[in-house]
């Protein structure tokens, strides 16, 4: 296990969309492992595989209760709406209020290759929109809130 680098701000990996996994080996529970050291020591919510500059298509969430690795994630099913401020590991001390659906239902594989299915609400709801965004290339800040804007802080790392 290793803390890998999170790639920040304008690094173009950023932009980039994630391969599907189809060979689920020791090179992705490495990855797996990495990614959930990764994410604790930066006491984030969510870590997406491109966030360390490996694109393919594995998540990894914590919403204080553990570890969820989420690998090909799909989301199946949105209801609703919200708006809250979100922030990304990648995007250090920014933060912005986004549109999200209120609640989704998401399919994604374990790392044994057999497809759980999830269901959340609220922030719950956000993470996973968030992280499976990463896996398009896509960043928060691409789905702001109308007349919201991007603002900066230090309560986020
Ligand atoms: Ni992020």
């Amino acid at each position: 296990m290793a803390i890998r680098k999170i790639r920040v701000d304008d690094d173009p990996i950023l932009r980039k969309k994630s391969r599907p996994v189809e060979v689920f080996d020791d090179r992705l529970f490495e990855l797996l492992d990495d990614m959930k050291d990764t994410l604790k020591k930066a006491e984030g919510l969510g870590l997406a595989a491109v966030q360390v500059g490996v694109l393919k298509r594995v998540v990894v969430v914590n919403f204080g209760d553990g570890f969820i690795e989420l690998i090909n994630p799909e989301i199946l099913d949105s209801k609703g709406s919200q708006s809250a401020e979100e922030a990304c590991l990648s995007l250090p001390r920014k933060a912005g209020k986004t549109l999200r659906p209120m609640s989704v239902k998401v399919r994604a594989q374990n790392r044994n290759g057999a497809w759980v299915l999830y269901e959340g609400s609220e922030l719950k709801a956000r993470c996973f929109c968030h992280e499976i965004d990463h896996l398009d290339g896509k960043l928060y800040i691409d789905s702001l809130a109308p007349g919201e804007k991007v603002f900066y802080t230090e309560n986020y790392s």
